[in-house]
């Protein structure tokens, strides 16, 4: 079974690059199931609920958050009903919607859990010990079980990564925008990659205008971030081949596609 992520779809410049790539890369790659993280998906700051429905048309299954999930408010009308969408499960319990949830793709089922980190990050609870509650509550139903970990710090993630070797198919990281070249199974057959990188404009500062976060840098004020909304993509993802009984992953593969305007 091959299991397609996308990473962080950024704003319409990154809904537009799914959309040119995805039929592509899921025939080219045999893609039997898509996950996709969104919270950028909508002006860079959360999701609407016509971008989520556009989404599940497109041929992703389900679609995984992060720190940016409550940003458009439109969300709380939608989130409670939308089977396909997973928000981190490390925050209060009083917040709507579910950090984890268990689909089925033919006669088989996938878990897929999206967990905060809380290195450099808002405050979330543990997502070491989320993963372990929820892992006991999965792993009776079964043994693919998916972690979207929205991190800033690798050391974090790998951290996780280790921890949860042998008990996930698979830690995808996201949420810095970059992606990193550590993509692995580690030695209990998990996949791991520390970040899958944003799907996106290729040339604003992980998404946004360059000026703005420039001047950011230099003297401090504050500005408002636009995300850049044209010109040259990336497409970033990565596949991961699992085997369908034991839920343990075969291979981690990277997806990085460059959608250049101008060929140099
Ligand atoms: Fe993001
Ligand atoms: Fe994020």
């Amino acid at each position: 079974m091959n299991i397609l992520f996308i990473g962080d779809i950024y704003g319409s410049l990154g809904r537009d690059t799914v959309k040119k790539y995805i039929a592509r890369v899921k025939e080219q790659y045999s893609i039997n199931y898509c996950i996709a993280n969104g919270e950028n998906a909508a002006h860079g700051k959360g999701i609407t609920e016509v971008i989520y429905k556009e989404f599940l048309e497109q041929g992703i299954n389900v679609i995984t958050m992060g720190n940016h999930t409550f940003d458009n408010r439109e969300i709380f009308n939608f989130i409670d009903n939308a089977k396909n969408l997973i928000r981190p499960a490390n925050l209060d319990m009083s917040i709507p919607g579910k950090g984890y949830d268990i689909y089925n793709y033919n006669e088989y089922k996938v878990a897929i859990i999206n967990l905060l980190g809380r290195t450099f990050m808002m405050p979330a609870n543990d997502p070491f010990r989320a993963f372990d509650e929820i892992y006991e509550l999965v792993r009776q139903i079964t043994p693919i079980i998916i972690v979207d970990l929205h991190a800033e710090a690798t050391s974090e993630k790998i951290a996780f990564g280790y921890y949860v070797d042998g008990r996930a198919t698979a830690v995808i990281g996201t949420h810095t925008h970059v992606p990193t070249a550590d993509n692995r199974i580690l030695s209990k057959q998990t996949a791991y990659i520390s970040d899958v990188g944003m799907t996106g404009p290729l040339n604003g500062v992980i998404g946004v205008e360059r000026e703005s976060v420039i001047s950011r840098f230099i003297n401090g004020l504050p500005v408002k971030f636009n995300p850049v909304e044209e010109g040259d993509a990336q497409f970033n993802a990565v596949v991961i081949q699992v085997n369908k009984s034991t839920g343990k992953a075969i291979k981690i593969e990277r997806i990085n596609i460059f959608d250049k305007k101008i060929e140099i």
